[in-house]
């Protein structure tokens, strides 16, 4: 009998990816989403789609019925359904690694986030690493696959860039190395059939190693546009930080939160990959061109 791969979280940046790794692998795959129109079209026609909500336990009866390992990027990001971090990124995890537990599947790989367990002051982080504490004693089979930031959010230096001026945070001379989809998609899928055995916590990110201002230029050389870079000081981003915490929700502050801690920090990690930033910003703003 085959052994299925369920992933959640397909509709996303990340999830699309593995979708298509995992066909590409011939692996057979179980597609949990909450509406399968946000699939795109090739993805869902050539796996199984089923139609559940993570966040309700009892939508999840017989998702797991021949599934080996669980694959899960569900989070929020852009989401904007009156959810919290703990609502989500740990208790729909967490609703999934019960269903998962219940139905005796033997593995669980996990996307959290680079240097989550040093930034739990962070309300991101906090229910993120709330799950991988219950997931590494939870007795399944693991792998906690924690990231660097994704190409994906990228895009808004080329979108500044355009407009003429691309803000940086302190001097712009944090670094990082930001990983593509499609090669974190491979080290995800590796994280299923154990070809990194024996390692259960995967740190990566991707092949270059840029500053805030060495990625602003790429965003200028690929509008074509002569770099015009505003810094932002530090003192300014702390105070943002005071401030939403202050007057904002939990909702807004969250991920403002972790984007000015993350871009105020190094957050390098061991590379992979070979898909660049500058490749990245090439098909972007060819993609744009041909509308
Ligand atoms: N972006 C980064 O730089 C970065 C870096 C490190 C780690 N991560 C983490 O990696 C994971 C994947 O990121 P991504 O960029 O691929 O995110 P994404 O594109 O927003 O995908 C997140 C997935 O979670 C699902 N989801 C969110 N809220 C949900 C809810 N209330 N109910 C059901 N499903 C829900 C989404 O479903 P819908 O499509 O239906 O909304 C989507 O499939 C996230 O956990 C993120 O925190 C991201």
């Amino acid at each position: 009998m085959k052994e299925y791969t369920l992933l959640a979280g397909a509709t996303g940046y990340l999830g699309r990816y593995i979708a298509r790794e995992l066909k590409r692998r011939g692996m057979p795959a179980r597609l949990l989403v909450r509406n399968p129109r946000s699939l795109p079209g090739q993805i869902g026609e050539y796996t199984e789609v089923v139609t559940a909500e993570v966040t309700r336990p009892e939508t999840l009866r017989g998702v797991m019925q021949g599934v080996g390992t669980v694959i899960s990027t569900i989070g929020i990001t852009r989401q904007k359904d009156g959810l919290t971090y703990m609502d989500v990124d740990y208790r729909a995890n967490r609703n999934l690694l019960d269903a998962a537990s219940a139905a005796g599947v033997s593995r669980f790989v996990y996307v959290s986030v680079l240097n989550g367990d040093s930034m739990r002051e962070l309300k991101i982080c906090e229910a993120k690493e709330r799950f991988v504490d219950e997931l590494k004693t939870s007795g399944i089979s693991y792998a906690i696959i924690r990231p660097n930031g994704f190409f994906s959010d990228l895009s808004a230096f080329v979108e500044m860039a355009r407009r003429g001026r691309v803000y940086v945070f302190g001097d712009g001379s944090t670094r990082a190395n930001p990983i593509h989809g499609a090669d974190l998609a491979d080290v995800c899928v590796d994280a299923v059939t154990g070809v990194k055995s024996g390692i259960s916590e995967i740190e990566v990110g991707g092949p270059e190693i840029l500053s805030q201002r060495e990625i602003a230029d790429l965003a200028f050389s690929a509008v074509g546009k002569k770099p015009h870079i505003l810094a932002i000081p530090d003192a300014v981003r702390r105070a943002v930080m005071k401030l939403a915490r202050v007057f904002t929700s939990s909702k807004t502050y969250g991920p403002l939160e972790f984007f000015l801690s993350v871009m105020a920090r190094d957050m390098i990690a061991p590379a992979y990959g070979s898909r660049t930033i500058a490749e990245f910003y090439r098909e972007i703003c060819s993609d744009d061109s041909g509308k």
